[in-house]
Formats: C-alpha cells, sequence, structure tokens
C-alpha cells in the first residue's frame, strides 16, 4: 500500500514538528508539514537546528505500527538514496543512526518523536542552500548547493516521499532490507570508532547495526550493542 501524503505548507512557525504534533490532534491522515522558516527548530539530545531560509524544513505525521527506531534507519535512507540519485556524487554517508553527511560533514538531520495518539512525527532538517558555521554547531556542516547539487525544496521533497514509500514497504516486509541498504551507507563500518554512551566514551571497532538497529560495537573478544548514543570517528 503506497503512502498518501496531504502536504501542509506554512511561512513561519516554531518547529514543523510541534505543528505536526498539533494537527495529529485533529487528523490521522499521513501529513506533512513544510515550512519556510522554523523559529525554534529543535535537534536531537536537546540541540537547537540552525534553520536557515531556503533550507528545507518538514515533518512527517504518520499512522504506524512500525517502531521509531526502524523509521529512522527508513528515513535516512531514503534521504541518502535521494541525493544520491540527485547528484550521482559517491561521497555520500550515514552517520549512526541517522545523521546525513557529504564528506564527512553534516547536510541533514531527522529528529522523529510521538505525538500523543501515537501517530510518529519523523522530522528533517535539509541544508539546501546554507549551514551553519562550526561554531553554532558541535560539528562540521555542509550543505547542497556547496557541493554543487541544486534542486528545489519542492522537488527534492517530493523524491524523497517517494523513496520514503518505497523503503517504507520494504520495512514493513523486512527490516532487514532495510539493514543491509543502511549498511551500503555507513560511515565508520568496521573501522575504530568512539562512542558517547551515558556519560562515558567507548571505544571499539563499528561492526554495524542489528535487526533492532542497534549500533554493534565489538570490544576485544565482546561485542556489545548500544540503543542511545553518539559516534565519533
Ligand atoms: C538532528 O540532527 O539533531 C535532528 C535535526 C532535525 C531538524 C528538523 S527540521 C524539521 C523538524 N523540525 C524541527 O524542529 N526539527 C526537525
Amino acid at each position: 500500500m503506497q503512502n498518501l501524503w496531504n502536504l501542509e505548507k506554512y511561512n513561519e512557525v516554531s518547529s514543523t514538528n510541534d505543528v505536526a504534533r498539533e494537527r495529529s490532534l485533529h487528523t490521522k491522515e499521513n501529513l506533512v508539514v513544510v515550512a519556510d522558516i522554523q523559529y525554534l527548530g529543535r535537534g536531537r539530545r536537546g540541540n537547537k537546528w540552525v534553520s536557515q531560509r531556503g533550507n528545507l524544513f518538514f515533518s512527517q505525521l504518520l499512522a504506524t505500527e512500525t517502531i521509531n527506531s526502524n523509521l529512522t534507519f527508513v528515513a535516512s535512507l531514503s534521504l541518502a538514496e535521494t541525493i544520491k540519485n540527485i547528484s550521482k556524487i559517491k561521497n555520500i554517508s550515514l552517520k549512526w543512526p541517522n545523521d546525513v553527511l557529504i564528506d564527512m560533514k553534516k547536510v541533514a538531520g531527522i529528529l522523529i518523536e510521538q505525538a500523543d495518539n501515537g501517530m510518529i512525527i519523523i522530522g528533517i532538517g535539509v541544508n539546501l542552500i546554507a549551514h551553519p558555521n562550526e561554531q553554532e554547531t558541535s560539528y562540521p556542516s555542509t550543505d547542497l548547493s556547496s557541493n554543487d547539487i541544486n534542486i528545489s525544496r519542492e522537488k527534492l521533497l517530493s523524491e524523497y516521499l517517494s523513496y520514503f514509500d518505497k523503503n517504507y514497504e520494504l520495512c514493513l516486509k523486512n527490516f532487514d532490507i532495510i539493514r543491509k541498504k543502511w549498511l551500503t551507507f555507513a560511515c565508520g563500518l568496521n573501522q575504530k570508532v568512539k562512542v558517547k554512551y551515558k556519560d562515558t566514551i567507548k571505544e571499539g571497532i563499528f561492526k554495524g547495526i542489528d535487526e533492532q538497529g542497534l549500533l554493534l560495537l565489538q570490544q576485544d573478544k565482546d561485542t556489545i550493542k548500544i540503543s542511545v548514543a553518539e559516534m565519533f570517528f
């Protein structure tokens, strides 16, 4: 079954995730909320999302039985496939769990939340024409246009949604297909990485993700599974 997305466009909002949450009080239909500007854009781990005019900010409101962690991989994989398809660039990668990188610099981020009625909100920010400098974030960023990828917000969104719909269908059948496709974009695979986890830093070899999307970190002979953390190289 193909997802059908009703599109709602706004000029200025606090956060498209906030609008999607508010809309969940009134609809059970799949919805995409897109805004020109956000004045309180949120990132993961309580960070703000620097929302520069001209970039793409949207949230998908989705009624689903699928678990959030699977959707993280469906969304990030779909974004990577979209950008790869429109640009043919090879240096696009995914940093666990869901950062989209070009040349190891962040070009898009994903924040998944849940509305009170159980619907899932997938909030996505893509740097199209501008990116924050390193003083504004704790990591290097880039944007599509700096990488000679010029595409309108509308086209990028519609391309992304068609990849999302296909990958979502695959995920409903078997998450392992998504897991394997996601791993083809994974950065740091089989390399030594650092993982910041519950105020401690663990080092090990990044061995991929398991059937639930947990990070597999090999330390000597043991491989531990990590659910919520940040990865460094
Ligand atoms: C991250 O990488 O920290 C996640 C960033 C998510 C940003 C998007 S922009 C659209 C939606 N609205 C928000 O306030 N956040 C997400």
